[in-house]
């Protein structure tokens, strides 16, 4: 799953840019307003968001499964003098905190991986486990809305590899499905980032 990560990343230092992205930014107003402290970043790629959180005083842990990410992040970290723990770890095998651990979690088009429907329900049961009573589970996934939908090669159900990169695309009927008894769906909002359609989700545990 993480040779394309490693190679677009070895290839270009900010493949999503330098800047935070418009759902971090959304995500952090209401993080500040629901007093979260401790926040976990799901696949957060070479840190846009990541260091925008850290630097605006959230304690933040972060796993990805591309060692090139997390080179790449933490040289960052290191010019910018901020501290975020950083995990190079496979979220498949599940997430390496203790129980009710963070106050919230944040995934910018992490989801949306190749994941198979076992790994995602097993993913949701693990930020579940991993997050306090009420904790926040905002995510972002790829929509059925997005032009690149029913494009290119198709691997699975919803699932078409673009361009070498293997994409989930979610309905939101999907999004309530996979979410089901973990987290309660408090609004769902449809957003755009060049080039792709997204469902944003703000959702709490349960
Ligand atoms: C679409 S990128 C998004 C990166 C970042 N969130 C952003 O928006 O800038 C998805 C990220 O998920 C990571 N990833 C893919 N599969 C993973 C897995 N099984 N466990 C942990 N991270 C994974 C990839 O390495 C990649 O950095």
């Amino acid at each position: 799953m993480n040779e394309i990560w490693d190679e677009v990343y070895s290839s270009d230092q900010s493949f999503f840019g330098e800047n935070a992205s418009h759902f971090a930014e959304m995500s952090y107003n209401d993080f500040k307003k629901q007093g979260v402290k401790k926040l976990l970043e799901l696949g957060c790629g070479q840190g846009r968001d990541t260091i925008f959180f850290a630097s605006n005083d959230l304690d933040v842990h972060t796993l990805d499964s591309s060692i090139i990410a997390q080179e790449n992040l933490h040289k960052k970290q290191r010019e910018k003098n901020i501290s975020i723990d950083l995990k190079h770890f496979d979220a498949r095998q599940g997430i390496p905190f203790s129980n009710n651990f963070f106050d919230a979690i944040y995934a910018h088009m992490f989801f949306n991986m190749h994941f198979t429907d076992d790994e995602l329900k097993f993913l949701f049961i693990e930020c579940n486990r991993v997050t306090k009573n009420n904790g926040m589970l905002y995510f972002s996934v790829r929509s059925d809305k997005d032009a690149q939908y029913n494009t290119g090669k198709k691997i699975d159900t919803n699932i078409y590899e673009i361009n070498g990169f293997q994409i989930r695309f979610f309905s939101k009927s999907q999004i309530k499905f996979f979410l089901s008894d973990q987290f309660e769906i408090k609004s769902v909002i449809e957003d755009y980032e060049e080039p792709a359609s997204l469902y944003l989700v703000f959702s709490f545990k349960k």
